[in-house]
């Protein structure tokens, strides 16, 4: 039997025995009341019910456990609506790129339609496409296999094949179906036209050649992982941003502009869009990455509003984007930035919600206040404000206003203090409790020095797990501890279970089960000390007993990363992104990938000769039709 029909049938009987011996109001006072007799049930009985599959070894598939069934469902160059068909030999023009999934999927989230319904038969899928794979998406390869190709068209085609599928889902006696064509259906890209909003709109730093009031950017890039406000919307947020833009002689800047551009790691790309797109050239516009690395509010459900940055969340690469709700209906907005030794920030809405659905919630984006954590030793932490004019955020310490606080968010959080932490990957928050988790994913280079105990490891190759509660999502305080260190018992592992790596996409269910994907970097994986895990996964962790079950292993050289599930936990989604990269196994045995050759490492999802790898989402549904997980 499964954990919720049991535990359905218990508070069932509860109900009966306390109404036919005491009178309901008698049960009330007297018998264990229902909420803390769920509670009891969910410690009693596990909230994993399937059975574990083992560690795939450089299988070019998706494999789930018995009972279960995983379906490729959205490809990378499957149109969105009623648009072009995918072409395998990578020949679909720029034009036709834009009306087709993007590459890479990332995170993603299914939302019910009619809006503001719980109905798990009809919705819209909404997903990111982080960045892309140069080899495989034109037939002669990009700008770093083929220079002298490289067009004007491919900068275009590259472009669409970034950013965000909204797609229209509905389910009918055959099983799930994309609905062509939909109202719905779009396509944001690198080239969309987005509001900014918050403090750091219209602020010189934001303004371009393009755009001199600096209110209005096109696009949106490297679009990691998301979040789901309680209003309706949908958050992409922008990770890695600074991979896009080029400077070729830095002499020409300034001592103080370089050591801004060098906290974010700007300077070079391997996209090659400065060529032909001068937005990306940083000596022609100094300004146009300031406008990158934001989360972005979308409304999936009206297809002609325009996307907006909501700049008051701070400008860092941001990873995900995971929200609680305060006792006074204030909203806290947890994120992390992924790189080494950055930080984790919470964002407090300065204004209550209402609680009632609407795009027009989103301004409670644009007014709070953006915390960073600094994690102390004794277990406890607190919530720094990013405030100018406080915490040294200063004209002294090089900051002109709120808005440049924000825009350099990264040195702000130097400033002030904040924890360096292993990498923030995705957080998300416990329906119940309310606690945090973050997935910190690996740090090789950090030693024996600046080993804390929130990142307790000199050489953290296989990442960990962090978990913190507060008083109310709007504390300044919260007590924290390590979850549990990945990897294998040889290094010290704390894992109950199936072992994983570098814990990355993170997810806790309606049920209080915590789903953890993997990804483990294709220069590590199945060799060497990686070699036990196998290729990228997905498992089922019970935040209470830490039992680890492993649930989903994903095609070779793939990452597993992005997973939602309808109201009722009967079908879930999950991204496969980058299947076909080359896995150090393969790379020792002198394998490579090419543009002559794509599919090298892997020809998954549809094995054709001569085909290339795609990305995609795949459906998965339990052959009983019961919940996710059971
Ligand atoms: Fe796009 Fe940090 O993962
Ligand atoms: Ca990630
Ligand atoms: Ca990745
Ligand atoms: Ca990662």
């Amino acid at each position: 039997m499964s954990t919720d029909s049991f535990e359905y049938l218990m508070q069932k009987q509860i109900s009966r025995r306390g109404v036919l011996q005491f009178g309901l109001g008698a049960m009330l006072a007297s018998v264990i009341p229902l909420a803390s007799a769920t509670t009891m049930l969910r410690q009693q009985s596990s909230l994993i019910g399937f059975k574990a599959i083992p560690a795939a070894d450089l299988l070019d598939k998706v494999v789930v456990p018995e009972g279960y069934r995983a379906d490729v469902f959205f490809r990378w160059g499957d149109p969105v609506s009623d648009g072009p068909e995918f072409n395998m030999d990578a020949s679909n023009s720029a034009a036709e790129q834009a009306l087709q999934a993007g590459m890479h999927h990332d995170a993603i989230e299914f939302y019910s339609l009619p809006a503001g319904t719980a109905n798990s038969d009809h919705g819209l899928l909404v997903m990111n496409h982080e960045y892309l794979d140069t080899q495989i998406i034109h037939p002669d390869g990009g700008f770093l296999d083929s220079p002298h190709t490289f067009t004007a068209d491919k900068v275009r085609k590259e472009q669409n094949a970034h950013g965000v599928s909204i797609i229209e889902v509905e389910r009918n006696d055959a099983g799930w179906q994309i609905k062509r064509p939909s109202v719905y259906a779009r396509r944001i890209t690198a080239n969309t036209p987005m509001r900014i909003a918050g403090p750091a709109a219209g602020h010189p730093l934001m303004q371009t050649t393009a755009d001199p009031l600096g209110v209005e950017i096109l696009g949106t890039l490297n679009n990691c992982a998301n979040g789901k406000t309680p209003w309706g919307t949908y958050l992409t947020c922008e990770e890695n941003f600074n991979g896009y833009f080029s400077l070729a002689d830095e002499t020409l800047t300034s001592a103080e502009q370089k050591q801004r551009w060098k906290r974010y790691d700007l300077g070079y790309s391997y996209y090659g869009w400065q060529q032909f797109d001068s937005r990306f050239d940083m000596q022609l516009e100094p300004n146009e990455a300031n406008r990158f690395g934001w989360v972005v509010e979308i409304d999936p459900f009206d297809p002609q509003s325009q996307p907006v940055k909501r700049t008051a969340l701070g400008r860092f690469a941001h990873e995900n984007v995971a929200h609680k709700l305060a006792a006074d209906n204030r909203i806290a907005f947890y994120s992390g930035d992924d790189a080494p030794f950055e930080y984790i920030y919470k964002f407090v809405t300065a204004e209550a919600w209402d609680g009632t659905a609407g795009a027009h919630h989103g301004k409670l984006l644009d007014d709070g206040v953006l915390f960073v954590a600094r994690f102390d030793a004794s277990g406890k932490g607190c919530w720094l404000p990013l405030l100018f004019g406080q915490n040294g955020l200063t004209p002294e310490q090089g900051f002109a206003d709120q808005a440049d606080v924000l825009i350099h968010a990264r040195a702000a959080a130097d400033t002030v203090g904040a924890t360096k932490m292993d990498r923030p990957e995705w957080i998300t928050v416990h329906p119940d409790s309310g606690e945090v988790y973050v997935s910190l994913t690996n740090n090789s280079q950090r030693g024996e020095a600046d080993v804390d105990s929130a990142n307790p490891r000199a050489m953290n190759l296989f990442g960990h797990l962090i978990r913190f509660s507060e008083a109310d999502a709007t504390a300044t305080e919260f007590q924290w501890e390590v979850f549990v260190l990945a990897g294998d018992e040889q290094h010290g592992a704390t894992i109950k279970g199936d072992i994983f790596a570098n814990p990355d996409g993170l997810m806790i269910d309606q049920r209080g089960l915590l789903w953890v994907q993997t990804d483990i970097s294709p220069s590590k994986l199945n060799a060497g000390e990686f070699t036990a895990f196998g290729n990228n996964q997905m498992l089922a962790v019970d935040p209470r007993t830490g039992e680890s079950r492993r649930f989903l292993t994903g095609p070779t050289g793939c990452e597993v990363t992005g997973v939602t599930l309808t109201p009722d936990m009967k079908t879930m989604w999950v991204n496969i992104q980058h299947p076909g990269e080359i896995p150090k196994l393969l790379e020792e045995k002198g394998i490579q990938k090419s543009p002559q050759k794509p599919n090298a490492a892997s020809n998954w999802p549809d094995q054709q000769e001569n085909g290339r790898p795609r990305s995609a989402t795949v459906l998965i549904t339990k052959e009983d039709g019961g919940v996710i997980g059971t």
